[in-house]
């Protein structure tokens, strides 16, 4: 593995992935503020979680972060590269992975192929021009389809490699998304809810994974599952109504009766506002944005 020069690293050991500064960040759609002059920094290779009840501006962060929104005050910086006009599509070359909130697969490729796309900005040839026949190379491809499986292999399902994605339970399309973003090499990993879907049982191995990636990388994780957080974190922001309320140690923001009344706060809300559920209805899809692809080759999941 990594024999090739298309997979050298691109951190030798020593070097600091940076730390990703994020200053009085506020995004507001219409007359709804979503993030209201947010400021923390995520230190280099720790991990750094974000959490708060349902529509405080979590997944908005991270859109944030990744260009698919624009803040309209603030300033966010990973290492020396200013991230706030950044474009999506620069990502992949600065060392930045996202797994979305509601996974966003290729449904019409394999697992092995859909990997394989999140390392485009690796291979020579690339991995769209190789899928259409166009300025193949056959080594390229090996060494990109040799990467892809080690990396199913690290998250647990390189079984499932000639599957479709819709063949699998959404636990195990969790983890194909975050084979995809892995393969890219990130230096900045950011990861919306990777423990949706996942059984009790199950936590404790992801949080282990979570926490071996922080050796590579920063990462930063959005969840609601409060035993993952509090296990797998370095430090925890928790953000209410777009607003800053908490910052520190997991036992500190657990300890902090701000953060023990806005999720109280959300559950009595939520009590008194919610309707009776559809008998087949689904929750809602959260602030993602669009799947990859746009529908070719294939809707998201
Ligand atoms: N593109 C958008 N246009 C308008 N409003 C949006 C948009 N994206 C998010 N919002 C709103 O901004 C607020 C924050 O949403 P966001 O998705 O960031 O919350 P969240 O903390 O990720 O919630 P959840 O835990 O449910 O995923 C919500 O009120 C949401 O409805
Ligand atoms: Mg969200």
């Amino acid at each position: 593995m990594n024999s090739s020069s298309e997979w050298a690293p691109r951190l030798r050991p020593g070097d600091s992935p940076g730390v990703l500064d994020i200053h009085d960040v506020s995004v507001r759609f219409g007359g709804l503020t979503a993030l209201d002059s947010v400021s923390f920094a995520a230190a280099p290779r720790q991990v750094t979680g974000v959490i708060g009840p349902n529509g405080a501006g979590k997944t908005t962060l991270l859109n944030v972060l990744c260009g698919f929104v624009r803040p309209n005050t603030g300033k966010l910086t990973f290492g020396d590269t200013d991230l706030t006009g950044i474009r999506p599509h620069q990502l992949a070359a600065l060392g930045i992975a996202r797994t979305l909130q509601n996974v966003g697969l290729f449904a019409r490729l394999t697992v092995l192929e859909n990997v394989m796309a999140g390392a485009t900005c690796h291979a020579r040839a690339g991995f769209w021009p190789a899928l259409a026949g166009l300025g193949r190379s056959d080594r390229d491809e090996r060494t990109l389809r040799q990467r892809a499986l080690a990396v199913l292999d690290r998250v647990g399902v390189a079984d499932a490699a000639d599957s479709l994605p819709g063949q699998l339970p959404f636990a195990h399309r969790k983890r194909v998304a975050l084979a995809r973003a892995l393969v890219a090499q990130p230096r900045l990993l950011l990861l919306d809810e990777p423990a949706g879907g996942l059984t009790e049982t199950e936590l404790p191995e992801l949080g282990q994974l979570i926490g071996n990636l922080a050796v590579e990388a920063s990462v930063v994780v959005i969840e609601h599952r409060m035993d993952l957080m509090m296990s797998v974190c370095d430090m925890i922001a928790v953000l209410d109504f777009g607003k800053l309320i908490a910052w520190g140690t997991p036992q500190q923001v657990q300890a902090d009766p701000a953060v023990t009344d806005a999720y109280l706060g959300a559950e009595r809300s939520r009590e008194r506002e919610e309707p009776e559920p559809p008998a087949d209805g689904l929750p809602g899809a959260g602030g993602d944005p669009p799947g990859p692809g746009g529908g070719s080759p294939g809707a998201a999941l």
